[in-house]
């Protein structure tokens, strides 16, 4: 029973359905593990142990929001040989159970008052994402610190535990309990895992630097070698995780100062307790004051509330300020105070009844970074992708991100066929924010940057010394720069020509067949005729990223053939064969007629000038009313329009530089191109007959009804 982890098929299972579904194989799962650690019933096979987890980890896949930190996938497992010795916990580690709404908490906080007989007094805590730690004191003297394991058996990492700030390994004060398990987070705050990695970052870069000082460099070893060494870690919990669970004795060198400076950025917040047969307080909240004057770690955030919407508004206050935080945090932790309240309620089989977990929406996930492959844009650089197996991430279906440049790729620290983690930034655009180092098995490969153009072979350089980008100089034949330009033509910001979009623009540059395209360049648009158009047939691109398109479900690239349509019976019999213009066709030859008397403003966008979008593109037409002054204008001249500036100036001089430039606009004016603004009186007139708001500023703010932003 072998499961594609990345592709596994899953029914498409309702969010209650899998939830149900994933606390079945958890019960399983655990059940299994603590067989292992020499429970006499439940022990399993290890294929089936394999298939549980797998399907586990694809419905979390498809439901993000069902993983919780202390999900089978996310802890340590009997079946995952440990380094430390197991430690007995005194009393249970639980986890906690969640909500996804402020509906569910407020029905649970009302099963929970029912239960009582009476109303309660709430305890919010910001649900720190990081790793639980039991710190076991005895008559006040740290014995042993331990992490959660399966929740009764976890690994001892005192010699760890003892190096991180804030954990003493003597309380102060006195009247300490003859045994007390003190339960809290390990986390690295979200400032320490930013240098943390650029620590990584600078070993990584060092490790090359030998390795390139040395006879017989190999690159791409070289690479690997030190992501893997000292990869970027990809969160603060993964780091966490890993910085508490390290064998520093086994280091040296500089894997030494990694994990050193790994060690030195954990920290600890206390969040309950464990054995303590009477504590001498009644309420959780009092529990932390009074480990705090022991000298424990508390944190700054919880609160209490009398009643629940003051829980929901403290739930929806940190959902606002989330990232403003020291740490990383998932959620809020609704607890009730009272102590005695807690005996009362009880607990189900792995979480208490006095606690609930509100997780805030999933912001990163795990997939598998399938490959890294190189595209051009319409300026012709060469961005690397991460090519994903598709993962949910806020909301959205993702399957590829930006890496930016090479460097970037170098920075982050990926290879490819690593686990890697995603999130969207903002919400919006998926970032790729790093391998996930333990789940490596060796078999992942360094990216290299090509040295040359994957659309039209040439040889990939700078647009000036220093420049990290890396670009096509192809400029007027590079398919993906044609194609890039063409689809900029037909968009609402240049021309807004609506039947000539990315599909449009792939067909007439690039089509599958006929192998003679209908536009070489961008000079022919308005030269375009119906029966060009008849037999194309198209691959869609991503206009970002110029990879082909995917049909969601299936996976499959998608063909179209926008110009093309089969004769009807009707036709047929009239003796018409072969395929006809399609009414898109039709359309597109329409529209481009019409574009032809547009403003002046929006050619010169159409034009794909550097640096001329439509606020220059105005301020330009406006003020020399044609391209003909445009291109005669000095430097100087161009220079002192108001919105031009010299960096503007230079750029419309270099393109104008350029021979296959003026033939574009000589070949769109013989084709009827209206390149001028009709009754203009002439560079500078207009300025100087100045009119009712000249010398404003206008700023709109809001929207107007009836109007796009555009
Ligand atoms: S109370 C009886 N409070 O979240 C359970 N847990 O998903 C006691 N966590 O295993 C947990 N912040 O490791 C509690 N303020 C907080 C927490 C917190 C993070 C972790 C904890 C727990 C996991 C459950």
């Amino acid at each position: 029973y072998t499961v594609d982890v990345a592709d596994a098929e899953l029914p498409a299972l309702t969010l209650d359905e899998a939830r149900a579904e994933a606390e079945r194989l958890t019960e399983k799962i655990l059940g299994a593990r603590e067989a292992y650690y020499g429970g006499d019933v439940g022990l399993v096979d290890d294929a089936t142990y394999d298939a549980w987890m797998h399907q586990l980890e694809a419905i979390e896949r498809a439901h993000p929001e069902l993983q919780g930190q202390d999900s089978p996938t996310q802890t340590v497992g009997a079946a995952e040989s440990s380094m430390f010795a197991p430690v007995e916990h005194a009393e249970r580690m639980l986890s906690l159970d969640n909500v996804f709404s402020p509906d569910e908490l407020r029905e649970w906080c009302t099963k929970a008052e029912a239960s009582a007989g009476r109303p309660v007094q709430w305890l919010t805590e910001l649900k720190i994402d990081g790793l639980a730690i039991s710190l076991r004191y005895e008559n006040g003297v740290l014995t042993s610190a331990a992490t959660r394991g399966d929740g009764r058996i976890g690994e001892d990492v005192t010699v760890n535990a003892v190096r991180v700030a804030g954990i003493p390994e003597r309380l102060s004060g006195d009247g300490h309990p003859a045994i007390v398990e003190v339960r809290g987070e390990v986390f690295i705050p979200v400032a320490a895992f930013e240098e943390l990695n650029a620590l990584q970052a600078r070993l990584r870069e060092r490790v090359i630097a030998d390795a390139a000082a040395r006879p017989r460099y190999d690159e791409e070893k070289a690479q690997k070698s030190a992501a893997r060494r000292f990869p970027a870690f990809a969160n603060p919990r993964n780091a966490a995780s890993g910085g508490l669970r390290q064998q520093l004795d086994k280091k040296s060198g500089l894997e030494l100062e990694a994990g050193e400076a790994r060690l030195a950025s954990l920290r600890m917040y206390v969040h309950g307790i464990g054995a303590w047969p009477d504590p001498p307080v009644a309420a959780q909240s009092e529990v932390y004051g009074l480990l705090a004057e022991w000298g424990l770690p508390v944190s700054p955030y919880p609160r209490t509330f009398d009643d629940v919407d003051g829980v929901l508004a403290f739930v929806a206050e940190y959902g606002e300020k989330r990232h403003s935080v020291a740490h990383e945090l998932d959620g809020i932790v609704v607890k009730v105070d009272e102590l005695s309240l807690h005996d009362e309620l009880g607990m189900t089989s792995r979480a208490p009844r006095w606690a609930i977990a509100y997780k805030y929406p999933p912001e990163e996930v795990q997939t598998r970074l399938l490959d890294i492959i190189v595209s051009v844009g319409r300026t012709g650089r060469a961005t690397p992708y991460a090519q994903m197996a598709p993962a949910l991430v806020a909301g959205s279906v993702v399957r590829q991100a930006t890496l930016h440049n090479q460097d970037v790729v170098k920075a982050k620290g990926v290879l490819i066929g690593d686990m890697i983690v995603l999130r969207k930034a903002g919400d919006v655009i998926p970032e790729v924010l790093g391998p996930v180092a333990e789940l490596r098995d060796g078999s992942e490969r360094a990216f290299v940057m090509p040295t040359t153009c994957p659309e039209c072979g040439s040889t990939l350089a700078p647009a000036k010394e220093g420049d990290i980008d890396l670009r096509c100089p192809n400029t007027r034949g590079c398919p993906a720069q044609v194609r890039g330009r063409v689809e900029h033509i037909g968009s609402r910001g240049a021309l807004d020509i609506e039947a000539l979009g990315e599909v449009t623009a792939a067909a007439l540059t690039q089509p599958l067949a006929p192998q003679d395209p209908a536009l070489e360049t961008e000079a022919g648009l308005f030269d375009l005729t119906l029966d060009q158009l008849v037999p194309i047939e198209v691959i869609v691109r991503d206009s970002e990223t110029g990879e082909a398109r995917r049909d969601e479900a299936t996976g499959e690239v998608i063909r179209r053939a926008p110009f093309r349509r089969n004769p009807s019976p009707a036709e047929k019999k009239d003796g018409l064969t072969g395929p006809q213009p399609s009414a898109q066709a039709v359309t597109l030859i329409e529209e481009l007629e019409k574009a032809k008397t547009k403003d002046l403003w929006r050619f010169l966008v159409a034009l794909n000038i550097r640096h001329v979008g439509p606020v220059a593109a105005r301020a330009l037409a406006q003020y020399f009313g044609s391209l003909d002054a445009i291109r005669a204008a000095t430097r100087d001249e161009l220079a002192a329009v108001d919105g031009v500036g010299g960096i503007i100036a230079d750029a419309l001089q270099d393109w104008f530089a350029l021979d296959w430039h003026v033939d574009i606009v000589e070949r769109w004016v013989a084709a009827g191109a209206r390149l001028s603004i009709p009754g203009h009186p002439g560079p500078g007139a207009a300025a100087a007959a100045g009119g009712v708001l000249e010398g404003l500023t206008v700023v709109a703010t809001g929207s107007l009804e009836g109007y796009t932003r555009e």
